[in-house]
């Protein structure tokens, strides 16, 4: 799979993110729980789930799905990460690929499955999306859900970590999903199911 260089460049892209490897690989020297989205994913899911970890960075959610025994495809655009995923979890499958490019024609051809159970949307991906391309994404991975599927989106609705995120309060990311048919099925204000915030959105997405 390739990733087509002619789509808009990323807000990940368009800043200098290199201390987000720098952090997690202190990170994960020290032994620190990097984990705590894929619990909540975990949960959601039966054994041995199809898992699409879309916008994975270095794959920690994807591998910590795939140690849990689900079969998990992980992409993303960053070749920085690509790589780094490739020493930290070799044996994650990873596409490089953005999130628009993705399709079951695309992922067949890859060789993964065409279909997910759970798509897996965290860490201010949503926030660092390509410019006015929200719904395009959601669209597209609404296409790739399986019968019953869900899409488990976390991100920073304001104040994210990274510098080029965009603010997104939490209605108008619903009106976006409901724009492309998906509903808001679960809102929490964080991944230990805290009560709906201003602070972080958790989001449970279903057709
Ligand atoms: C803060 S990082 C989080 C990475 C990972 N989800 C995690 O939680 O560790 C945000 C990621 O979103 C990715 N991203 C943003 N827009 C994307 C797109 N259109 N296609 C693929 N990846 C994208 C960036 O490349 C970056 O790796």
């Amino acid at each position: 799979m390739s990733t087509d260089d002619a789509l808009p460049s990323t807000r990940w892209e368009q800043a200098d993110n290199t201390g987000f490897a720098a952090y997690f690989s202190g990170l994960i020297a020290e032994g620190a729980d990097i984990e705590g989205e894929a619990r909540l994913a975990d949960a959601m899911l039966p054994r041995g789930a199809t898992v699409l970890d879309a916008g994975a960075g270095f794959g920690r959610i994807g591998a910590a799905l795939q140690a849990r025994g689900h079969r998990v495809v992980a992409a993303e655009k960053d070749r920085d990460l690509v790589a780094m995923a490739a020493v930290h979890y070799p044996d994650l499958p990873m596409v490089r690929s953005d999130i628009l490019a993705l399709s079951p024609d695309a992922l067949a051809a890859a060789g993964h499955p065409t279909a997910y159970d759970l798509v897996v949307v965290v860490g201010n991906v949503m926030v660092l999306l390509a410019p006015d391309t929200e719904r395009r994404a959601l669209s597209t991975l609404n296409a790739l859900l399986a019968d019953g599927g869900r899409i488990l989106v976390g991100f920073h609705p304001k104040d994210s970590p990274a510098s080029s995120a965009r603010i997104y309060p939490f209605e108008e990311f619903r009106a976006d999903v409901e724009a492309v048919g998906l509903t808001v099925q679960h809102h929490f204000g964080s991944y230990e199911l805290a009560p709906p915030s201003d602070e972080y959105c958790v989001a449970v997405l279903a057709r």
